[in-house]
């Protein structure tokens, strides 16, 4: 149909790289959406550099652009809204009341929560952001994708097995969110292979394997949350397949990249970014799922 889909993305902006807002927004103009950005922060580049400078946009600031699309009538443009890093409990809060406000107005309105918060083992946001994902955002989430950390902070599970993480997806489920992804699981059993664990509501379940890419990226849950959200109305496996296949083209190439650009030792933060514009062709039409990538 010739509905415009809309984005509204809350998320951090750099000026250099490819993290948050910056990571998102590309794919999901090639993808066809209309994407209106609020920078949750913006920093000369991301926190894995040597250093980083920049403001912090707060709750009131939030609440001052939004009276603005608000008075403009901007608001009920959006078809979706999507958000991902955020560092204060303030405005967590805040985006909490205007996801609800927005979704009272327009019950189609489709709302992807990426609840960042931390990774292997360690939270990097503030403690008292974890209640308000856990008994506020998870309940109004139509899509969630916590990684694997995220999905045991917000179900107190821990998970060690395939079937852990499948129990933390229904408790998910029954909390409120309506499909959940957990992008990433690492199981002592296999080295090289991660695997992707999603269900939703109607009882649908999804399983992928993927090859492991020995390199540390910064912004690939950013990015997979966006490509997630541009392929959803293609169903919860098809998305997947599409969101991991476009990630693995992207992540070979800003990993042989990187190789170049530090001529084969560790690749610097600046080398490893991730080579969104080079990828075009993979974001747009991402190579067909391998069964050889589904063990
Ligand atoms: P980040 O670690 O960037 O904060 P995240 O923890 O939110 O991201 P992950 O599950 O780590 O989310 O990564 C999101 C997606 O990125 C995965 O589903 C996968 O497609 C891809 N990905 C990330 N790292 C790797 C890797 N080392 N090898 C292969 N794929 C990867
Ligand atoms: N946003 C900012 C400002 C960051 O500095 C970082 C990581 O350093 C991210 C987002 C993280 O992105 P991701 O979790 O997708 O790697
Ligand atoms: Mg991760
Ligand atoms: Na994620
Ligand atoms: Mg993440």
């Amino acid at each position: 149909d010739s509905r415009q889909r809309h984005v509204l993305s809350i998320q951090s902006h750099v000026v250099h790289g490819r993290v948050g807002n910056t990571a998102a927004a590309f794919p999901l103009q090639l993808l066809g959406y209309e994407v209106d950005l609020i920078n949750s922060v913006q920093l000369s580049n991301h926190t894995g550099y040597p250093t980083f400078k920049g403001q912090v946009l707060e709750a009131a600031e939030l609440d001052v652009l939004l009276s603005g699309l608000r008075s403009n009538s901007l608001l009920s443009n959006y078809t979706h809204i999507l958000t991902g890093y955020i560092g204060s409990y303030s405005f967590l809060s805040k985006v909490y009341d205007f996801v609800r406000e927005m979704k009272g107005k327009n019950p189609n309105l489709i709302y992807v929560c990426d609840p960042v918060m931390g990774d292997n083992g360690q939270m990097y946001v503030p403690n008292d952001l974890l209640p308000v994902y856990r008994e506020r955002l998870v309940q109004i989430a139509d899509l969630l994708t916590p990684n694997c950390y995220e999905a045991e902070l917000l179900t107190g599970i821990s998970i060690k097995t395939e079937n852990d993480a499948q129990m933390a997806i229904e408790a998910l489920l029954k909390e409120g969110a309506k499909t959940v992804v957990i992008t990433s699981i690492e199981l002592n059993t296999d080295d090289n292979n991660l695997i992707l664990i999603a269900g939703n509501r109607e009882g649908e379940k999804v399983r992928l394997s993927y090859p492991k890419i020995r390199a540390q990226f910064t912004g690939t849950g950013d990015l997979f949350t966006a490509l997630l959200l541009g392929w959803n109305e293609h169903g919860l496996k098809v998305s997947c397949e599409k969101a991991l296949m476009t990630m693995q083209a992207v992540l070979k190439r800003t990993q042989e990249n990187a190789l170049r650009l530090s001529e084969g030792k560790v690749p610097s933060a600046e080398h490893i970014e991730l080579q969104l514009v080079r990828s075009k062709g993979d974001i747009e039409s991402p190579p067909p799922f391998h069964s050889s990538c589904n063990h």
